[in-house]
């Protein structure tokens, strides 16, 4: 059994995971705001004493070191959509962008997450590559 942090994990793609992970028998941490996420997602499932709940932005970096602690892994799904951008260009790129790099930061203090899953498909390859390269240049 892993404990598994889901970013985003109240949103459409992180609550179906979340409630697949669990199905697996892993622990799972999941953090976010419910600006477009909701409970009743991770909830329909039933309770789950493996499921960890923080409400928190990814902006905000002592709740993303908190929750990344103890954590093997990271899904990072918390996301505002592209079509937000239009109205919203600043918060969007806030979000997807800075709140990502926090992500990644807290993940690589941490040294407890040994992967990191990015949710933007072109980011997908960089992976197990991109985490091992961190930790031997953090280790430098
Ligand atoms: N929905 C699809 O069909 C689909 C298909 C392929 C890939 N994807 C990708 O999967 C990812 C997730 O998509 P989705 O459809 O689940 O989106 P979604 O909007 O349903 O979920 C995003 C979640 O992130 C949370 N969130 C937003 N800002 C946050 C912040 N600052 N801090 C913490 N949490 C925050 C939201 O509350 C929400 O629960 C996206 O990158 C998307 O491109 C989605």
């Amino acid at each position: 059994m892993k404990r598994i942090l889901v970013t985003g994990g109240a949103g459409f793609i992180g609550s179906h995971l979340s409630h697949h992970l669990l199905a697996q028998g892993h622990a799972v941490t999941v953090l976010d705001d419910f600006s477009t996420g909701t409970l009743e997602r991770l909830e329909r499932a039933g309770p789950n004493d493996r499921l960890r709940v923080i409400e928190g932005s990814i902006l905000n970096p002592d709740v993303v070191a908190a929750a990344v602690q103890n954590c093997e892994m990271v899904y990072h799904l918390a996301v505002q959509c592209v079509r937000r951008s239009i109205g919203k260009p600043i918060a969007n790129h806030d979000i997807n962008a800075t709140g990502t790099l926090n992500m990644l930061e807290s993940a690589r203090r941490a040294k407890s997450a040994s992967s990191i899953v990015p949710h933007q498909r072109s980011m997908a390859t960089l992976r197990t590559d991109c985490w091992a390269r961190m930790r031997s240049s953090a280790s430098r």
